[in-house]
């Protein structure tokens, strides 16, 4: 790669604002390094979405990015991940493309010990079973639950991340999983949502202390750095990175959602409002 590339952001994109909680791991480990991130929340929720509409969403918002120029995409998005992971590759292509799934199944593989994990995830994740084929891929002999949880989803844009909601929700999708027999019992949940971070704290209550939470947010941001690595494609400057946030719909509503998952506080004159029309920026 020429000298410029290293000097360009690396672009990360989510359905939302969930993908905040990637970028806040990425700045941990690359403060020099700019980061330009979209959230397409004009199309949100992509969780509940077919196939076909998050790959052409998908499509659009890498798209988007390539043509203001980055160096390296991250696909926070679980959803999108799951779907559309290797048709954005093959789109984007020298530009490499890190998902979250493959990360997020690396760190529940190593923290196991009983070769079991649950997966909470959005439906159209969880029915896709891209998790199950990752976690496969590292441990033939696992076994894997995939659960789709989409009301967590709303209940962290709603702010209501503690507190009797989100502990009742937490128990109606989880509630039976300890009460299982010990030999099956899973000893992984991966919090394979973006959103699903916020909900930690009510989602580990009710599995209690026996089964693992795995976020894959900070294995995402360790295999960047790896990529960036091997690419030699970090930036060589060592100015403090700058941080471009952009969304398709309401900047106000973006930056009071957007603040509790960066942990941070914004506002919407610090986002940029944009179209992704295909017919714009020459995506497929
Ligand atoms: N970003 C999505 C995910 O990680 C959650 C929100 C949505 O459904 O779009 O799966």
């Amino acid at each position: 790669m020429v000298a410029a590339a290293q000097e360009q952001p690396i672009g990360i994109f989510d359905s939302g604002v969930g993908g905040l909680t990637v970028l806040h791991a990425l700045r941990d480990r690359l403060p020099d390094e700019d980061l330009l991130y979209l959230g397409d929340t004009a199309r949100l929720p992509y969780g509940t979405k077919s196939e076909e509409s998050v790959q052409r969403y998908a499509s659009h918002a890498a798209g988007w990015l390539r043509q203001r120029g980055i160096k390296l995409l991250v696909v926070a998005c679980n959803t999108a991940s799951a779907l559309a992971l290797d048709a954005l590759r093959a789109q984007l292509a020298p530009v490499p493309v890190i998902g979250v799934v493959e990360p997020g199944a690396q760190a529940a593989v190593a923290l196991s010990h009983a070769h079991r994990h649950l997966v909470l995830a959005t439906e159209s994740t969880a029915a896709r079973r891209a998790y199950t084929r990752a976690i496969h891929a590292l441990d033939p002999v696992a076994k894997v639950e995939e659960l789709g949880c989409s009301v967590f989803v709303a209940l962290a844009e709603e702010g209501w991340s503690n507190g009797p909601v989100a502990a009742a929700a937490a128990a109606a999708y989880l509630g039976s999983v300890p009460e299982r027999p010990a030999a099956e019992r899973p000893d992984t949940a991966i919090l394979g949502c973006t959103h699903f971070p916020l909900l930690r704290e009510a989602i580990a209550t009710v599995l209690g202390p026996d089964i693992t939470i795995v976020d894959s947010a900070s294995t995402t941001a360790d295999a960047v750095v790896a990529r960036l690595d091997e690419l030699g494609l970090r930036k060589a400057s060592a100015a403090t990175g700058s941080l471009q946030l952009v969304a398709t719909d309401s900047p106000a509503r973006f930056a009071t959602v957007g603040s509790a998952f960066l942990g941070e506080r914004f506002t919407a004159d610090d986002i940029e409002l944009t179209d992704i029309h295909p017919l714009e920026i020459g995506a497929r």
